[in-house]
């Protein structure tokens, strides 16, 4: 059975979690086919922007699911930290802007899955918190790498080591989410916003973001290389010259990603 469900809306993906009974926790079936749909999407251009939540009102993602986990091997669960690892890095490294509406909860897993997107929108009811040590275990799934870059490793860590539920608003004091929605609107308003990003043009989003989650582990020289090689194909493009064109003409460009 699917464990996404998954709509277009023009250049944009709306990928839902379908387990609102069990508050959209991660299972490996759900993972795994992540992991498949960012491989096709990866390769469809003209799919600009992914936005991610999860179904119903109360959870985008409860994180692992606890169920699962006592069941599980040391070896199932090393394995499960291999293809939490694997699939989230494949949202960074892919060419559409991911962005993440927070419905609802994101604790453990489920925030991971958020921080591993670029943006993320929350509804003003929502909470998150990487839970993990209140469990015996830390973040498997890239948040204690991932966090700090977010919020600064001051917050991370008092973060991580109280594994504190942390409401909507002061998510977004601390950085860890770009915008409160209306309540109710964080996938409207998230969907809108991959509509602004996708307005732009859509090569230059693409190597804009490589550059960016390229050059975060990066020392200054490698990092400076970096973004040179992500700006030179842009001066092969159509749209570079059409943005050119449209400013001496006075005009909204219109770029169509070549
Ligand atoms: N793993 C497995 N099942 C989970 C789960 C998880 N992480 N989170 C919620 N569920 C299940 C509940 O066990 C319950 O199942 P049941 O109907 O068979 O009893 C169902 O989802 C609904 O959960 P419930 O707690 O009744 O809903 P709620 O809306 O009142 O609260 C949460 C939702 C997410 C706030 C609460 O369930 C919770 O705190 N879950 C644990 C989250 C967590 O610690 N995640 C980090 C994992 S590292």
């Amino acid at each position: 059975m699917a464990e996404w469900k998954i709509d277009s809306r023009g250049a944009t993906e709306l990928w839902t979690i379908d387990g609102e009974s069990r508050r959209n926790t991660l299972t490996r079936a759900l993972v795994e086919e992540m992991e498949q749909q960012i491989a096709r999407v990866s390769g469809q251009r003209h799919v600009r922007a992914v936005v991610l939540t999860g179904a119903g009102d109360k959870a985008f993602c409860a994180g692992a699911d606890l169920k699962d986990r006592a069941k599980m091997s040391h070896d199932e669960i090393k394995a499960w930290l291999i293809l939490l690892h694997r699939a989230f890095r494949a949202a960074e490294t892919a060419p559409q802007v991911f962005i993440a509406a927070l419905n609802g909860v994101a604790f453990g897993g489920g925030l991971e899955l958020a921080l591993a997107c670029d943006l993320r929108v929350a509804d003003p009811g929502a909470a998150m918190g990487l839970t993990e040590v209140k469990l015996g275990i830390i973040p498997g799934a890239g948040g204690t790498q991932r966090l700090p870059k977010a919020v600064g490793v001051s917050r991370a860590k008092e973060l991580i080591f109280t594994g504190r539920r942390v409401p909507a608003a002061e998510a977004l004091a601390m950085g860890l989410v770009n915008k409160l929605s209306a309540p109710g609107g964080s996938v409207s308003e998230a969907l809108e916003l991959a509509a602004e990003i996708g307005r732009n043009a859509p090569l230059a989003v693409a190597q804009a973001k490589a550059a960016i989650n390229g050059g975060l582990h990066l020392a200054w020289d490698d990092a400076a290389l970096l973004e040179r090689e992500m700006y030179h194909p842009l001066l092969n493009t159509k749209d570079r010259l059409e943005g050119l064109a449209a400013f001496h003409e006075k005009r909204t460009p219109n770029f169509r990603g070549e």
